[in-house]
């Protein structure tokens, strides 16, 4: 029997070190036993608000850019046309059929790097992780939260400390964010080519270097001929925060429960400093640098 606990009314279990939400927690136990990738695969991993939506819409459109399936994008939100194993492929079916789905097949979870599939360690595919600073991501986390949980469910709203205590326990869906990371880190500096490894704030900061870089890691780089032309460029300004949140599709409708719109919020850097406490911060960031030690991983706060 697995270990449970009572996260704001919602039912969390642990297996193998991580805490999932009860109902997404046999299709993880499906993407395992059924999920083959094959060589030519791009899975986007990422600890959940940490920039999946942004990845999935730089991803799709680096390896679409020269199809039309680019404009795509201006008509589906980035999840519609970047599943989730867990949450969409999986959810309802043990064993999808995913050969209807187009090529180079990009795929996304939350999965942590040790409970993958092992075709996916095994195969050649690439795998890409986003996170952010975790106190970013639990300020988006916690909105995210609010913004798609009705009134009138019997969710019991708890106050932002007594969520952030739980954060800091690792009670969080796909908690510990600091054993998430650091499983994508460690498997990243084991194989840099199979690990591309990113920062939400890296990527604010030089959206062209890392749209570069994730072209090459996933080996359709830019011709001298793109670059002169701007096609990087043109790449940034379609998936910037700015451009997404305002697209007609973005705006109304939903994605099974959740809100489309509720996947851009305010797409900053640093929001944490305006909810938590310094005392807070400084409790998350001692016991995020014991996890940290030596790793070579670290985020500032
Ligand atoms: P905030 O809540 O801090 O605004 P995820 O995509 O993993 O669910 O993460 C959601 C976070 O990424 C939200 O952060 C959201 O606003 C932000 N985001 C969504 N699209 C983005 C984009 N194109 N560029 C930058 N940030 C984006």
């Amino acid at each position: 029997t697995l270990q449970q606990t009572n996260w704001a009314g919602r039912r969390l279990v642990k297996y193998d070190g991580f805490w999932y939400q009860l109902p997404f927690f046999p299709p993880i136990l499906s993407v395992q036993k059924y999920f083959r990738a094959k060589n030519r695969d791009i899975i986007l991993a990422s600890f959940p608000k940490s920039g999946t939506t942004w990845l999935k819409a730089l991803t799709f459109s680096i390896v679409n850019r020269n199809d039309l399936n680019i404009s795509l994008l201006t008509s589906n939100n980035p999840h519609e046309l970047v599943p989730f194993l867990e949450f969409d492929l999986y959810l309802h079916q043990e064993n999808p059929d995913l050969q209807h789905l187009s090529c180079p097949k990009i795929f996304s979870t939350h999965i942590p790097f040790k409970s993958l599939p092992e075709s996916i360690r095994e195969s050649k595919c690439k795998v890409i992780y986003i996170c952010r600073n975790p106190l970013d991501q639990f300020i988006s986390h916690l909105h995210f939260f609010l913004e798609n949980t009705k009134k009138n469910d019997s969710v019991p709203l708890l106050e932002l400390d007594e969520y952030f205590d739980m954060y800091c326990q690792g009670i969080h869906p796909f908690g510990p964010i600091c054993d998430h990371m650091l499983g994508y880190w460690n498997a990243h500096l084991e194989n840099l080519n199979k690990v591309l490894f990113l920062k939400y704030e890296d990527l604010k900061q030089d959206t062209a270097f890392y749209i570069k870089k994730i072209a090459e890691f996933l080996e359709y780089p830019f011709s001298v001929e793109e670059e002169k032309q701007g096609v990087i460029e043109e790449i940034s300004r379609l998936c910037s925060f700015e451009n997404l949140k305002n697209l007609e599709v973005n705006k109304t409708g939903h994605i099974g429960v959740v809100k489309k719109s509720s996947f851009f919020r305010k797409g900053e850097v640093g929001d944490w400093t305006n909810y938590i406490t310094p005392a807070m911060a400084e409790r998350f960031k001692k016991m995020m640098e014991s996890k940290f030690e030596g790793s070579g991983l670290m985020f500032n706060i």
